[in-house]
Order: C-alpha cells, then structure tokens, then sequence
C-alpha cells in the first residue's frame, strides 16, 4: 500500500513543479481553519476544489442557482450535465430526495464511499434545479474522505461537485492536478489539497430506471461488490430499460482524454511509442510507467489518472501504447475510462 502512494505522490509533485504559477486559486493544505475559510467561500456562491476519496471534486452550494452554473463555465462544458450532490450522511440525503428498498441497502452498506446514487428528486427539496439538468432525478453520494466531510460541514450546505477538471480532461487526483486545469479560473476561490486521493476513480453510479438497479457509470466500487450487496445482478446502462436506462447524460464518449493519441490493449511497444504497462510481464519500451507491476487492480485504479497525465507530458505527441486490463472487478471501470480516453476526439 505504502509503496504506492509515494508512487502517486511523486508523479503528483513531478507535475507540481512544472506547474506555471499565476492562478487566481490560493490552494490550501486542507487544515481546519483552510476549511473553514473554504466553506464560507461556498456560502457566498464561490467554488472550492476538495478531495474525496474518489477524485478532486470542484465544489459549489447546490441550493444556490449562480454558484451551480459557475461550475460549468469554470469547466468549460459544452451543455448542462446533472452533476453530483454531496451531503454528509444518509438522513441528510433522505430530505432532497426518495429511497426505495435497494437504494437504501446500497446506501446502508457503502455509505459513505464510492457509490452515486440517482433517484427521483423530493418536491420540497431546495437543490438547485441545475444540479437535475432537467431530470426529474438527483445524483447524491455521502463521500468518506475526511476533508470533503469537513468542507460539507463547514460550509453548512449540500455541495454539487463534479470532478475539477477542464471539460473532457483527465480527471484530477491531486491538488496539483486541479491548479493546473483549474487554477486560473476566476470562480474558483480555494484548491484544498488533501494528498492523493486513494481511490483514484470516479465513483460508480447506480439508477433505478422503471425500478432495476442500472450501472450507470462503472466506478470505484466494483459491480460484483455491489451486485453481492443486491443479491442480484445490475442492469447496464446501455442494454438497460429503455430511454432513461442509458449511460449517464455527462458520460460523453471521448472523455479523460490525454494530448497524445492512445492504442489500447497493447502487447509489444512500436520504436515511437511510450508504454503504460500493467503487471509483470511489461515489454521493454524507452519510457514506460507501471500501473501496477504486481497486476492489483486497485493499485492500478489509484494510479490511473496521475500516470496518463505523467506519460502524456513524456509522450510530447507520440502514441501511447497501453497493455490490457483484465475487465475483472475494478477492472471494469479501468477499461472503461481508457476506451473512453482512446476514442476519437469530438
Ligand atoms: O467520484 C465522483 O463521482 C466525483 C467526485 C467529485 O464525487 N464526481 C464526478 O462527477 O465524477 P462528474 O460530474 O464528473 O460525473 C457525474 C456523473 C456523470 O456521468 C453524470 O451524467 C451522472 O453522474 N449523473 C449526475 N446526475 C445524474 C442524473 N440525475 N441521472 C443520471 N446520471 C447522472
Ligand atoms: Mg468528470
């Protein structure tokens, strides 16, 4: 476990130092009087970037309308996706909007951690109508890293939180990330860097179109834990039940992408490729990164995004090659985020 986080804290403080300063965010080690600062910045309709257990998320008040929209031009978004609402526990989350039976026990046994949850939207909830982007549905998830439970209680408020990147980026998994995608944004008052987050992978996220329990987005928590959970297994989004059954509004196809073009399941390395390996059985290449020598998923998972970003700055315009991921457990949502990351450019 060690050994892996000092390798994501050294290709996050690498990137640290090539960074450009000069952005209008101050970015805060994520003390308790930086989080207080950070959540009356959130009650005055400014955006704070947080760490979560899962991904630096770019925070706004979800109830405040201006704030919400803010979010999308800090990030550049081509349209209004639904965004995510974070609130600091299951009776909290209970007010804006309505549980079924296998929401509950989802909610019950992954709670707080990894899991989105959409359901349908309570009337007399105050979220902004922005976080819904027009659905009659709410994203909500309790997050477990203790800096993004402290912001949401010192902020006093449900945060609508989107990863804090530039639309169609990589998603950041350190503080140093987020300045540089978002550091310069006018809106974005506060960075409060909490370390690498261990996940490193977005947060999987369930619907309940006409009743089924969907895999909306394939994430942090594997579908097997989470089928294990139901006692049954998940729908998936694009086979699901119909209209409402496909994958989630924001999950555009080309998404997560790098500056280099990107081969996938890869088994030798070309003269003018660099090489993202996974496991032992890694070719010789020039340059190469590990996601995981021992071949752990996890391990994997957590380094994904800093190790795309890291080798796309070696790359400087040459392809890189990408080994397979076997599409067991967290493995899922590795392919998915790299299929994504490889597709053609929109
Ligand atoms: O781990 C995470 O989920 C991170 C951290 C910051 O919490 N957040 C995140 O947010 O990844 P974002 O905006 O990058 O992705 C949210 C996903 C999108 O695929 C979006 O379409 C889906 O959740 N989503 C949000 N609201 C939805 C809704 N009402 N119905 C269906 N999908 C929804
Ligand atoms: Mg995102």
């Amino acid at each position: 476990m060690r050994a892996f986080y000092c390798i994501l804290r050294a290709v996050c403080t690498e990137r640290k130092n090539g960074l450009k300063v000069g952005g209008v965010a101050e970015c805060l080690k994520a003390t308790a009087e930086a989080i207080e600062r950070a959540g009356a910045a959130i009650r005055e309709g400014r955006l704070v970037a947080f760490p979560t257990e899962t991904v630096y998320g770019l925070g706004a008040d979800a109830t405040d309308d201006k704030a919400v929209a803010s979010i999308f031009e800090a990030k550049g978004r081509p349209r209004f996706n639904p965004l995510i609402v974070h609130v600091a526990d299951f009776a909290e989350a209970e007010k804006h909007c309505v549980f079924n039976a296998e929401a509950e026990e989802l909610a019950r046994r992954f709670w707080p951690g990894g899991i989105t949850l959409v359901l349908p939207r309570r009337e007399d909830t105050p979220l902004s109508l922005l976080v819904s982007a027009g659905l009659d549905t709410v994203a909500i998830r309790v997050p477990a890293h203790e800096t993004a439970r402290a912001l949401i209680k010192a902020a006093k408020r449900p945060l609508a939180a989107p990863s804090a990147n530039p639309s169609g980026k990589v998603s950041p998994t350190c503080a140093a990330h987020v300045m540089e995608g978002l550091g310069g944004a006018p809106q974005l008052a506060f960075v409060l860097d909490g370390g690498p987050c261990p996940l490193g992978l977005e947060s999987s996220v369930i619907g309940f179109p006409q009743g089924i329990p969907t895999l909306l987005r394939p994430g942090a928590v594997a579908r097997d834990e989470i089928e294990k959970a139901l006692g049954k297994p998940l729908a998936n989004a694009d086979t699901g039940a119909g209209e409402e059954g496909r994958a989630s509004p924001g999950q555009l196809e080309s998404h997560y992408a790098p500056g280099s073009p990107i081969r996938l399941n890869a088994r030798e390395v070309a003269e003018d490729e660099v090489l993202l390996a996974f496991g032992p059985d890694a070719p010789e290449a020039k340059t190469s990164m590990n996601l995981s020598p021992s071949g752990d998923l996890g391990q994997a998972a957590a380094n994904l995004f800093a190790m795309l970003r890291a080798i796309d700055a070696e790359a400087r315009g040459r392809r890189i090659a990408i080994m397979p991921i076997p599409m067991t457990g967290l493995g899922e949502a590795i392919n998915d985020r790299l299929k994504r990351a490889a597709a053609p450019r929109g």
